[in-house]
């Protein structure tokens, strides 16, 4: 059985598998904008691979964190939309 952890998504758990990084974490538990654009826009991941910035969140206090590349780690805090 794959070990599992617990991260705060806007102050709700969501249990994950470790392993499992931030964007997909934020998909298991149903968030679909990650950020808005300086306009106003809602933003998501896109490459899924560090380049676009897209993904990008708050984690542990820290703006702009790029979720696709980040490991979820218990304990862990994550605010979309900041
Ligand atoms: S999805 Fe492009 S940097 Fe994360």
């Amino acid at each position: 059985m794959a070990e599992r952890l617990t991260i705060l998504v806007n102050g709700q758990p969501v249990d994950v598998r470790a392993g499992t990084v931030v964007a997909a974490a934020l998909a298991q538990a149903g968030v679909t904008q990650f950020r808005r654009s300086l306009h106003g826009e809602p933003r998501g991941p896109l490459c899924g691979m560090g380049v676009c910035g897209e993904c990008r969140v708050t984690i542990n206090g820290q703006p702009h964190c790029r979720s696709c590349l980040t490991l979820c780690a218990p304990g862990m805090e994550v605010r979309t939309d900041d």
